[in-house]
C-alpha cells in the first residue's frame, strides 16, 4: 500500500528508485543507484509531471491509482523525453485514457521521431499558465538542458520548480525524499558526477535557465533525479553557476595510461612534488582502472591536472584517448595542465595531449616531457619542475 509523499501542498512524489542497472545511459557507473522522479498534482484536475523508466512502471501506477482513488486522470506533463523518465509514456497513455498529454512542439515532434507515438496532445508556448483548480503551472522551455525538447514546469501556487534533469543527482532517494529528511553531505559527490557525467557539457543552456529563473520565488526544486531541494535551494544554485563557469578548487588531478609502469613512476614524482609544494588535494588515477565518470567528476572540482600517457602503437594510450575525447566535447574550460608520458621508440601519447591542450586552450605548466622508455634522473626532474609550474599558476 502506498503511503504518499507530499513535497508541497497537495504535491506528491510519485517517483521510484532504481538499484539494479549498473550503468546509467549505458554509459555511467551508478552503484549508489539513481531515482525517477516523477509527481502528482491532487487539484480540481489530476496532474502528473513526467514519468518513469519502463522496469519500474507497475511501482508507479500503483502510487498514481493511490492518489486518484478512482478519479480520472486529467493531465500527463512532459517536461523531458529521455526514456528514464519517459518509458512509461505509452503504458500510461493506455492506461488512463483520456488523459491530455501537455507539452511543446518539440516534444509531440521527438514522441513520432524517437517513439513512433503520433499524439494530439496540448501544446504549450513558452511561459504559458495551465491552471488546474487551485495551482497554477507555467512552463518555461530550457531546450538542450538536457535535450531539444526539454521545459521546466513551474507551479506557481506552491512555488515549486519541476527542474526537470537540472539540479538532479545519481544516488537513490534512501528513507528521504527532500533535503530537510536527507543529507545533503551522503550526496554531494553524485550531485557533482551527474553534473559532470549528464549535464556538464550543456553549460551555455545551463546558464541561460539560471537567467531565466533569477528572481523567480522558489520554495522547492524537484528534479527528475535525486532529492527534492528545499534547504539546499540556495547551494544548488550556486553549484550550478559555479560549475557551468568551469571555476573550481584549488587541487590537481592526475590521471596517467601506463602499460608497465614508466608513466606511472613520472605521475608520482609529480604528486610528490605538488605535496612538498604544499599542495594536498591530489588525485591520482590510473586511467584503465578507474571509469572516466569520477575522473570527470574531480576535473570538474579542481583547477589543475597532469595528465600522462604512453605510446600505443603509434598513438595515445586509448583510455587516455577516450577520456581527452569526452572532455572535449563536454569542452571544459579554465584549467591548467601539466603533460608526461614515455615512448621506447615512435611516440603519440604526449604529441596527443599536447594537441589537445592546445585544442581545449588550457594553461600549460612548464615543458611537456617524453622519457625514452624507463624515465631517467633528469626526466623526473622535468616532472618536478612542471609540478612547480603547476603550483605557480594555481597560487596566481
Ligand atoms: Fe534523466 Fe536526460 O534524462
Amino acid at each position: 500500500m502506498y503511503k504518499p509523499v507530499e513535497i508541497a501542498k497537495n504535491t506528491y512524489w510519485i517517483g521510484v528508485n532504481d538499484r539494479r542497472t549498473e550503468l546509467f545511459e549505458n554509459l555511467w557507473p551508478i552503484e549508489k543507484g539513481v531515482s525517477y522522479n516523477s509527481y502528482f498534482i491532487d487539484d480540481d484536475k489530476t496532474v502528473v509531471i513526467d514519468t518513469v523508466e519502463a522496469g519500474k512502471m507497475n511501482d508507479f501506477f500503483d502510487k498514481i491509482d493511490s492518489l486518484l482513488n478512482g478519479r480520472k486522470l486529467d493531465y500527463l506533463v512532459i517536461n523531458h523525453l529521455e526514456p528514464d523518465h519517459a518509458g512509461a509514456i505509452s503504458q500510461t497513455l493506455l492506461k488512463y485514457q483520456g488523459v491530455t498529454l501537455v507539452g511543446n512542439k518539440k516534444t509531440f515532434k521527438i514522441l513520432k521521431d524517437l517513439y513512433r507515438l503520433e499524439i494530439v496532445g496540448h501544446e504549450i508556448a513558452n511561459e504559458e499558465v495551465l491552471e488546474t483548480g487551485s495551482h497554477k503551472l507555467q512552463f518555461i522551455l530550457t531546450p538542450m538542458l538536457h535535450w531539444p525538447e526539454t521545459m521546466m514546469t513551474y507551479d506557481m501556487s506552491t512555488e515549486t520548480l519541476f527542474s526537470g534533469d537540472a539540479f538532479g543527482s545519481f544516488g537513490t532517494l534512501d528513507g528521504g525524499v527532500t533535503d530537510e529528511e536527507l543529507d545533503y553531505e551522503v550526496y554531494e559527490e553524485e550531485i557533482r558526477r551527474y553534473y559532470s557525467n549528464i549535464v556538464g557539457k550543456y553549460w551555455n543552456p545551463v546558464q541561460r535557465a539560471l537567467g531565466l529563473l533569477e528572481g523567480t520565488p522558489l520554495s522547492a526544486i524537484a528534479s527528475t533525479h535525486g532529492p527534492i531541494w528545499k534547504k539546499h535551494i540556495g547551494r544548488m544554485v550556486e553549484n550550478y553557476k559555479h560549475w557551468s563557469n568551469f571555476e573550481a578548487e584549488e587541487g590537481v588531478v592526475i590521471v596517467y595510461g601506463s602499460m608497465y609502469g614508466n608513466t606511472e613512476k613520472m605521475a608520482e614524482a609529480i604528486a610528490r612534488k605538488l605535496n612538498e609544494e604544499g599542495i594536498q588535494k591530489i588525485k591520482i588515477y590510473d586511467s584503465s582502472k578507474t571509469h572516466q565518470s569520477y575522473i570527470l567528476n574531480d576535473i570538474f572540482k579542481y583547477k589543475a591536472v597532469a595528465f600522462g600517457s604512453s605510446a600505443y602503437n603509434g598513438i595515445i594510450f586509448p583510455p587516455m584517448e577516450s577520456l581527452l575525447s569526452k572532455i572535449i566535447n563536454t569542452g571544459i574550460k579554465n584549467r591548467i595542465i601539466g603533460i608526461f608520458g614515455s615512448a621506447t621508440w615512435g611516440g603519440g601519447g604526449v604529441k596527443a595531449i599536447d594537441e589537445f591542450a592546445e585544442r581545449m586552450e588550457w594553461d600549460v605548466a612548464g615543458e611537456s616531457i617524453q622519457a625514452k622508455g624507463g624515465p631517467t634522473a633528469s626526466d623526473l626532474e622535468v616532472c618536478e619542475e612542471i609540478a612547480v609550474e603547476i603550483v605557480k599558476k594555481l597560487k596566481q
